[in-house]
C-alpha cells in the first residue's frame, strides 16, 4: 500500500471511495464526493492524498485550507474516507500519519469535523471556544502544531457550503 498524492486518473476512484466509506456515517448527508469535487474545481485542496495498493485506490483524505476566527493558515482534514471493506488495517492512519506530516511543513494546524473516538488518537482534541455553527462542539477539533490556542469558529473553504459567516 502506497499514500501519493492524486493523479488525474484516480479523480473517478477517489468519489466512489468517498460515496461508499461516507454512506456508513449516520450523519453523512451523501455530498461529501460533491465537496471533494468543488474543492478541486475551485483550486481549495491544499492537497489529496490517495491510499493505493494494487492499482486500485482504498483511501482517500483531502485537506484544505481554512480559518479560526480571524486566524487563517489552518489547514481542514476531511473527507478521510478508506473503502469499507478495507477498514481497521491502518490505512486511515497512514493517510492521516502524512496529512500531518505535510501541514506541519506550511500550516499552524490541523483542525476538523469528526469523531473525537477515531481522531484522539492522531493529538486532536476539543478546545473551549472552537466551534463550527450548527455542531455540537465535541466534534469540532484541533491539533496546534505552536502552542497557539485554537479559538472561534472554524471557517471551511466555501465548496463544503456551510454559508458561514466571513
Ligand atoms: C474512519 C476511517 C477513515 C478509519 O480508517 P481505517 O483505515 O479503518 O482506520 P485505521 O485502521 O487506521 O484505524 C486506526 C485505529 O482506529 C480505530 N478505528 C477505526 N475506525 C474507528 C471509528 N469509526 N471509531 C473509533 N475508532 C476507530 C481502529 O480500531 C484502530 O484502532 P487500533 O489501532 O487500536 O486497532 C474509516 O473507518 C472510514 O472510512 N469510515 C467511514 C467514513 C468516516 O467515518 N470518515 C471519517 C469522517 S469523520
Amino acid at each position: 500500500m502506497r499514500i501519493r498524492t492524486e493523479s488525474d486518473g484516480d479523480i473517478a476512484a477517489i468519489g466512489r471511495v468517498v460515496t461508499e466509506a461516507l454512506r456508513l456515517l449516520a450523519q453523512s448527508t451523501g455530498t461529501e464526493a460533491g465537496i471533494v469535487e468543488r474543492l478541486r474545481a475551485e483550486g481549495g485542496m491544499i492537497f489529496s492524498l490517495v491510499a493505493e495498493e494494487d492499482g486500485q485506490i482504498i483511501g482517500s483524505l483531502v485537506a484544505s485550507p481554512a480559518r479560526v476566527g480571524q486566524q487563517d493558515g489552518w489547514g481542514l482534514i476531511g473527507p478521510l474516507a478508506v473503502s469499507p471493506a478495507r477498514h481497521r488495517q491502518g490505512i486511515g492512519s497512514a493517510l492521516m500519519a502524512e496529512a500531518l506530516r505535510r501541514l506541519r511543513g506550511s500550516c499552524r494546524g490541523a483542525a476538523l469535523v469528526g469523531d473525537p473516538g477515531y481522531y484522539h488518537r492522531f493529538g486532536f482534541r476539543t478546545f473551549p471556544g472552537l466551534g463550527v455553527t450548527g455542531c455540537p462542539p465535541e466534534v469540532v477539533l484541533a491539533l496546534p502544531f505552536t502552542d497557539i490556542v485554537p479559538r472561534g469558529e472554524l471557517i471551511h473553504h466555501p465548496a463544503f457550503g456551510l454559508n458561514q459567516q466571513e
